[in-house]
């Protein structure tokens, strides 16, 4: 038996928004220990510099991997895995698996037969970064693809105002937007955006395919961990952690609406 199979699988964010992922993953990879980073203290990501993004997203990696022994590595965060998955999966190649969570849903949109024209809503960086533009064009060249930028939409998800006047107010005003027309499917390509998911079906009466990352990024998790031959067979189960980079009151209240229950949040500065 490989050693490793018995370490944790590291899963980081830019804050606490990756729980959505982190959620979808303990569903299922249930034996899995999940040790979880948010990086609270330089939160957002998304109007950061490609630059800064690598160089904040290294440092996670080295604490997941070196630290705490991280078998896999799953980058929980858009504008991350738009900014530093190259990057990472460079400097960790042969090392371990890193997954980031645009490669999966790009793959899960061109294989879909259906999908003809799809509308792609993230922060500012993922959408500059034209990442998602350019693996679809390049995978699907028929493919139509429409792109926005939705800032509004993290912070306020964080502060919770989801499923009230102001998120129905901000969603009608983004979803409006004449870049969105005639859309047959939308990509939520930011790890918050799950907790909408629901109005943002409202909105299109449910005629639409809304697309979230984090049970597709879950089973091809799976399925890497499989072909390594990674995955935990042994049944005793040890506890997820959970750490940021900055904890306060706030962090910790909101980790309720991210991952269903209350969790402890640990703090290790970068
Ligand atoms: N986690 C980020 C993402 O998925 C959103 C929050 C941020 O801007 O840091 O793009």
């Amino acid at each position: 038996m490989d050693a490793r199979q018995e370490y944790p699988i590291g899963i980081f964010d830019s804050g606490i928004g990756g729980l959505t992922v982190a959620t979808a993953i303990s569903k299922v990879l249930p034996d899995e220990q999940l040790v979880y980073f948010g990086d609270t203290a330089h939160l957002p990501y998304g109007d950061k510099s490609l630059g800064l993004i690598q160089e904040y997203s290294i440092k996670i990696a080295k604490f997941l991997i070196e630290v705490k022994n991280c078998k896999a590595i799953v980058i929980a965060c858009n504008t991350a895995s738009a900014a530093a998955y190259s990057f990472l999966r460079d400097e960790l190649k042969g090392k371990l698996p890193v997954i980031n969570v645009i490669d999966p849903m790009v793959e899960f949109v061109i294989q879909n037969p259906n999908i003809h024209h799809v509308g792609i809503i993230a922060t500012k960086t993922t959408i500059a970064s034209g990442v998602y533009q350019e693996k679809l064009s390049r995978r699907k060249s028929d493919l139509i693809y429409s792109t926005l930028a939705t800032p509004l939409l993290a912070p306020m998800i964080e502060e919770g105002f989801i499923h009230n006047s102001i998120s129905q107010s901000v969603l009608h005003e983004y979803l409006g937007h004449h870049e969105l027309q005639d859309i047959d499917s939308l990509v939520l390509a930011c790890t918050h955006y799950p907790l909408i998911k629901k109005e943002i079906s409202d909105y299109y009466q449910d005629k639409i395919l809304i697309l979230d990352s984090a049970e597709i990024v879950a089973a091809k998790l799976k399925m890497i961990m499989q072909k390594e031959q990674l995955l935990n067979n042994n049944k005793i189960h040890k506890e997820h952690q959970f750490y940021v980079s900055d904890l306060t009151t706030s962090f910790q209240e909101t980790t309720k609406v991210f991952y269903g229950q209350r969790i402890a949040l640990r703090e290790k500065k970068l």
